[in-house]
């Protein structure tokens, strides 16, 4: 069976999570520390600040924006739940709007149109990686005076051209941006997120809110040769990374470089080798993108029948997955009638599939998969 991911873990990282937990000291500490320092220098970005994964990262990117009732958050429906969760966590309103079909993105011409008295914020979501229009995207919300928060879960080491400089995402490029570290995405710590942002006021609070409002974290009592009596100033969480998870994002991040360049090699043989297919459309990278290709996304024909085409390939021993989910469309957003329309967005989940990329991935089985969607679209 060739799986649709697979992680690439090896000796560094069983050894680095293997010395701390000879250490003593396990939960969120000088690892983490140390992890956040490595990826704010890799992103560019003056803060990073670790948490529990993307889902709790986002929820706290909302809570320090102060985003709450009454609010509402512009956001694609074309994401996995979380993006829509966390906003409806807050006691906000999630406002959905179509995706371009050729980046599976955030269509930022019809961003304006979803703008109210009530907009708070909007979450863009780097959607598999490929980042989204963040030029266009932030030129509407800067004249809006609204707060950017970016999805950029799938999105570790992908970049995007910025005034004619390639620039790493998570830099920000709007006020914060999360990062997950799932098994799913291009390095993993098991479960694991990451904030980033240059407001050294909002990384303070986003340090207070994951560790149960803490003036003094725990590791800094430890130390102390005085005593310290710490106070609860706001109304946290428990949000923490470990330190073994963070030893283990250290050398995933050693790797990141490597494992994109691999990504990237596999994403371009896979339009070489599907790229004369009628009726399949490859997925589009914009001259001022370059993805990780944390997933790889063709659209079938209409004619063909997307479960089935799944089905056959699994029978083949080939993994895939549907197009990204649609939010509207599950029951708890069921009548939240979308005043915009989705139509973008549900074509994708119907008529999309994800095939299998991973750094490891050999070449023959490549071409099989590339064979086995050929024969598909022969029927
Ligand atoms: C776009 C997007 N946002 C958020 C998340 C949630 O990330 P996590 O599983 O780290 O909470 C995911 C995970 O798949 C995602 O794809």
């Amino acid at each position: 069976m060739i799986p649709i991911a697979a992680p690439l873990l090896a000796d560094a990282e069983a050894d680095a999570a293997r010395a701390v937990v000879l250490s003593g000291w396990v939960s969120q500490g000088p690892q983490v520390a140390a992890f956040e320092h490595e990826f704010a220098a890799l992103v560019g970005a003056p803060h990073a600040c670790a948490v529990a994964n993307c889902t709790t990262a986002l929820q706290l990117a909302l809570t320090a924006l102060g985003v709450g009732r009454g609010d509402e958050v512009i956001t694609v429906s074309h994401s996995f739940i979380a993006t829509a969760n966390v906003i409806r966590h807050q006691g906000a309103t999630p406002v959905f709007v179509d995706i371009e079909p050729e980046t599976y993105n955030l269509d930022c011409a019809r961003l304006a149109d979803a703008i109210t008295e009530r907009t708070r914020a909007i979450i863009a979501v780097h959607q598999m990686g490929m980042p989204c229009d963040m030029l266009a995207l932030m030129a509407v919300a800067r004249r809006h005076g609204i707060a950017v928060i970016e999805d950029a879960a799938c999105a570790a080491g992908s970049q995007i051209r910025m005034n004619g400089q390639w620039e790493a995402i998570g830099k920000p490029h709007g006020d914060i941006a999360c990062f997950s570290f799932h098994p799913r995405k291009v390095i993993t710590t098991g479960e694991g997120g990451m904030l980033t942002t240059a407001d050294a006021e909002l990384d303070r609070k986003f340090r207070l809110l994951r560790q149960h409002g803490m003036s003094v974290p725990d590791i800094v009592r430890h130390g102390s040769q005085s005593v310290i009596f710490e106070e609860y100033v706001i109304i946290g969480y428990n949000f923490r990374m470990t330190d073994m998870q963070a030893a283990i994002g250290r050398k995933q991040l050693e790797r990141l470089p490597q494992l994109i360049a691999r990504r990237r090699a596999l994403a371009a043989r896979y339009a070489e080798l599907l790229g004369n297919i009628e009726g399949l459309r490859l997925p589009f990278e914009p001259d001022w993108a370059r993805s990780n290709w944390q997933s790889y996304c063709v659209r079938l024909p209409d004619r063909l029948d997307q479960r089935t085409t799944m089905q056959s390939l699994l029978d083949q021993g080939i993994a895939t997955r549907r197009g990204i989910m649609c939010s509207h469309r599950e029951p708890p957003y069921a009548g939240t009638d979308p005043s915009h329309d989705l139509r973008q967005s549900e074509l994708a989940q119907d008529h999309a599939i994800l095939l299998p990329l991973y750094a490891q991935m050999d070449l023959a089985d490549q071409e099989r998969i590339a064979d086995a969607v050929k024969g598909e679209l022969a029927r």
